[in-house]
């Protein structure tokens, strides 16, 4: 499997840590020194299928492919306007693409698990070209009455198409049933047999999400490069689910890493669930910071527990 084209956009707004201020007990300096979060994009105007629509539309480009010739969608998203249809088959039509969707639920890995999807439909020869969209919006679960989740997040959508061939040199995923840690309910319709639920904002244990993002993405990496037979001389870059600054440094410290091979944006977009990486990919592919052969790892973690890993070959 190759990534031949990416494409990402995010919203307009601009929300800084000083503007949280405003209406919450918090400031810039925890924020950052905690988070590495200086601002992130909340969707105001604009629509998260408008900006899917966009990133869809340059990964297109970037690929230099058509509309057409994309034979199947995989839509990463953990919540949208829409409980149904699927938000892929809604960008499908915005795009003037004519093949199967499907949407995804992985939470921040979203876009590791529909790589992995990508990959088994490549192998088996049911696609040519694939599109992964990862579009999210977690400005709409998070409550914005509260410190503890409202600073993390942002909204965004990122895109990568793949195709045959290329070097996936290894894939690893992983899941271990953990609600409690980090959920959001969504607030249903009322049925007279049964009694009407609680609703809940995002609910989430920050230091076990913490804690179990760490020792998930050391153990995800070490697998991966294991199975791929690469050593961390050979590893240009180490994308991570760019959730927490302090979390993204403590898996660099435990690898003995330097600095520059772990790339972030974090500091700019906050946490936008699966969108993380590929928005991030596709700012190092415009900047051409991606050389052709380049070894990359990508490493993502999130609520279930779910993460996933692959050494993947630029
Ligand atoms: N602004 C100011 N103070 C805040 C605050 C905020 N936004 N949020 C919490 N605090 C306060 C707490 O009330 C607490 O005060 P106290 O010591 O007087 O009780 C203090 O800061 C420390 O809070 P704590 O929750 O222990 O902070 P922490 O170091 O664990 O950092 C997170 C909190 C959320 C930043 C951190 O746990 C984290 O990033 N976890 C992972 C979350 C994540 O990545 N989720 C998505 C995964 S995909």
């Amino acid at each position: 499997m190759k990534i031949i084209g990416t494409g990402s956009a995010l919203p307009s707004l601009a929300v800084t840590n000083e503007m949280l201020s405003e209406f919450l007990d918090t400031n810039n300096e925890w924020i950052s020194s905690r988070t590495g979060i200086s601002q992130r994009r909340i969707i105001s105007t604009e629509s998260l299928l408008e900006l899917s629509v966009y990133a869809c539309n340059k990964a297109l480009e970037n690929a230099k492919l058509n509309a057409k010739d994309i034979d199947f969608i995989i839509c990463s998203n953990v919540v949208n306007h829409y409980v149904t249809p699927g938000l892929g088959c809604i960008i499908q039509g915005k795009i003037g693409a004519v093949c199967p969707c499907i949407d995804l639920n992985s939470a921040c890995s979203g876009f590791i698990y529909a790589m992995d999807m990508a990959a088994s439909y490549l192998d088996a020869g049911k696609a040519t070209n694939i599109l992964i969209v990862c579009a999210e919006e977690p400005s709409k679960m998070v409550d914005w009455s509260s410190r503890d989740t409202s600073i993390l997040f942002g909204d965004g959508a990122g895109a990568a198409i793949v195709t045959k061939g290329g070097n996936l040199k290894s894939m690893y995923l992983a899941t271990t049933s953990a609600v409690e840690p980090l959920y959001y309910q969504r607030e249903l319709e009322f049925n007279p047999y049964n009694k009407k639920e609680e609703f809940k904002p995002l609910v989430m244990n920050g230091k076990d999400v913490y804690k179990m993002a760490v020792n998930a993405s050391i153990q995800d990496i070490s697998k991966v490069m294991q199975d791929a037979h690469v050593t961390q001389n050979e590893i240009s870059f180490y994308l991570i689910h760019q959730a927490n600054m302090r979390i993204m440094d403590t898996i660099r410290d435990y690898l003995g890493e330097k600095e520059e091979k772990f790339p972030k944006n974090i500091q700019k977009y906050g946490n936008t669930c699966s969108a993380s990486i590929p928005i991030l990919l596709d700012e190092m592919n415009r900047e051409g910071q991606l050389k052709e052969g380049a070894l990359l790892v990508l490493s993502a973690f999130g609520a279930g527990f779910s993460s996933g890993a692959c050494v993947l070959e630029w």
